[in-house]
């Protein structure tokens, strides 16, 4: 098959939530080699997690329930298990302090299907829980001291039976959408996406559009969940986010899919590789909501607490070894973003153009290098709510 290989336009009619994923397995632009950025995130929020662990009502645990956690939008590399182990360490010192016996734990881990659950599975380390304490097992390194299970489907939609959770965690999944609004691709409708594959530096219709789906997206997700909290059980949530209140300034998400990326793609155009059109019917599918538009949710949906809403500072999605050398900044920009949305431009265009596309991106970071390093910073919303 050539560069413009024909049977990709069936693909890109797929529905999103059947092709999302990471790039799976362990290769150079692999979620699994690409995540670690997305690590030290997370860790500097750890005390908020913990924080918000620290709300869950404990009871003598019952004899055979066990306590449940499940981690939405887990993705395939080893961020998922460290965070699982952080919660299940820092429950079972929580019932030890209480003088409670801790209770057996589970661990749900939950992606669309076409989630690289095999690599992420073979990351988990063996079960060490009969022949030994709960404590002995979680002493143990390189254990694993909960039962595990994959759960397949959109978190936008129920996942797991009423009552069942006791703690839900979701990190730097929900700026994904369920969909690319319809109106975008319209070319009769004002949102009409025209030269852009980002919302960064669109029109505001355009960028309505995609606020309105965030917000529906985000109302279904926490509806869902305030059937499948158990009472007592807590939520912690974390996402991408903007500090601008203007929706098409998308902050560090901006300047990752709405600069280079986007140059890269007009590059693919002019040089006759790829037709306008076919790059106007690519967008990608993440909004990094404000305060504004995330809180506007939850207060709608008015099941939870909120102990928590806010934008946190998060740092640079690049981890470089050499700052100094802009060929390492250039190819970890590019691995970066490949990582996350090269599935979605390898099904749109065909590997062949992907590759083109990304090496484009890569020599246009590199050049840029310096300012990338100095201006590419992501602000999360970190929101912790309760259910009582
Ligand atoms: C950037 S990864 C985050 C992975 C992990 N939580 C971490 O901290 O490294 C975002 C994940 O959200 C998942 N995701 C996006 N939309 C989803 C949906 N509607 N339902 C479930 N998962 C979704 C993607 O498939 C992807 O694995």
């Amino acid at each position: 098959m050539g560069l413009h290989g024909r049977d990709n336009v069936v693909v890109s009619e797929m529905k999103l939530e059947r092709m999302l994923s990471m790039k799976g397995g362990k290769g150079e632009a692999s979620y699994a080699n690409n995540s670690q950025a997305q690590a030290r995130h997370a860790q500097s929020m750890f005390h908020l997690l913990e924080e918000t662990l620290n709300e869950v009502q404990l009871e003598s645990p019952a004899e055979e329930a066990p306590f449940v956690v499940a981690d939405l939008g887990c993705s395939s590399g080893s961020n998922t298990l460290y965070l699982i182990d952080v919660i299940i360490k820092h429950m079972t010192k929580r019932y030890e302090a209480l003088g409670f016996d801790p209770p057996e734990f589970s661990a749900f881990f939950s992606d669309l299907p076409s989630n690289d659950f095999n690599t992420l599975f073979q990351l988990l380390p063996p079960l060490t829980i009969d022949g030994g304490s709960m404590e002995e097992c979680l002493a143990a390194d390189g254990h694993r001291s909960y039962f595990a299970a994959g759960v397949p489907g959109s978190f936008y939609r129920r996942l797991f039976p009423t009552r069942s959770i006791d703690v839900f965690h979701s990190a730097f999944s929900l700026h994904w959408l369920s969909q690319v609004p319809e109106s975008v691709t319209d070319k009769r409708s004002k949102a009409y996406n025209k030269g852009r594959v980002f919302i960064h530096g669109a029109d505001q219709s355009t960028a309505m559009a995609y606020k309105k789906q965030f917000q529906t997206d985000l109302a279904g997700f926490l509806k869902s969940r305030s059937r499948e909290l158990k009472k007592g059980g807590s939520m912690f949530l974390v996402c991408l986010g903007r500090t601008s209140v203007d929706p098409t300034d998308q902050g560090g998400a901006g300047l990752l899919f709405g600069t280079h990326f986007q140059d890269a793609w007009d590059d693919l155009v002019q040089e006759g590789l790829v037709d306008g059109d076919k790059r106007d019917s690519f967008n990608i599918p993440v909004y990094a909501p404000s305060l504004e538009d995330f809180r506007e949710v939850v207060e709608a949906d008015s099941s939870f607490a909120v102990n928590k809403l806010e934008v946190f500072r998060g740092g640079s999605p690049l981890v470089v070894n050499q700052p100094d050398d802009a060929a390492e900044v250039g190819r970890a920009l590019a691995n970066s973003c490949r990582s996350v949305c090269g599935v979605l431009v390898d099904a749109h265009i065909g590997d062949q153009l992907s590759d083109e596309l990304f090496m484009r991106l890569e020599s246009r970071a590199t050049v840029h290098a310096k300012e990338l390093l100095e201006q590419l910073q992501f602000f999360h919303i970190v929101a912790s709510l309760s259910f009582s």
